[in-house]
């Protein structure tokens, strides 16, 4: 099973849902992998803001090895789950399926998390402060639970 998560910068939310999931599927020895990008190219090449690489450190992930890159077509054969951190990340994703099947790979990561009441979004935390990256882990951790359960 490949997992793609996507944000916008891929510094925030995407690194940190990869590190997250890749961090479960360690721990349970569960043939899961991981990658991340964003749908923009402002940040390619950088590692993930040191908010996010603080807040999973406190919860004892290292994502400090992650790197941003751009979203490439060719990531719609190379993967199995895209997940999207937002509706405009989903909405960009999905204009460049190269056909409507493999949109069905393509979900709102909140989606995943039943009763689920809030739009479905992982607000962006790259304005705010670390209560944002708290917020962001707190929703990542239930979500890659629920995948966890559902897909493996
Ligand atoms: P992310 O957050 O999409 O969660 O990585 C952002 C990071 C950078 C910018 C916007 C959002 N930016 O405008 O540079």
């Amino acid at each position: 099973m490949k997992v793609l998560m996507v944000c916008l910068g891929n510094i925030c939310r995407s690194p940190m849902a990869e590190g997250i999931l890749r961090d479960k599927a360690i721990a349970n020895n569960l043939s899961i992998e991981t990658d991340s990008c964003g749908t923009a190219n402002y940040h390619t090449g950088e590692p993930a803001d040191s908010r996010g690489v603080r807040t999973l450190a406190n919860k004892g992930i290292d994502i400090s090895d992650l790197r941003a890159r751009q979203f490439r077509v060719s990531d719609y054969s190379d993967f199995d789950l895209i997940y999207c951190m937002d509706l405009d990340n989903y909405n960009n994703i999905i204009t460049l399926a190269p056909n409507q099947e493999l949109v069905k790979k393509v979900r709102l990561i909140l989606d995943e998390i039943e009763d689920f009441e809030d739009s479905s979004s992982v607000p962006d935390p790259y304005y705010g402060g670390d209560s944002g990256f708290n917020h962001v882990y707190d929703l990542l951790d239930q979500a890659t639970n629920v995948i966890i359960e559902k897909y493996v």
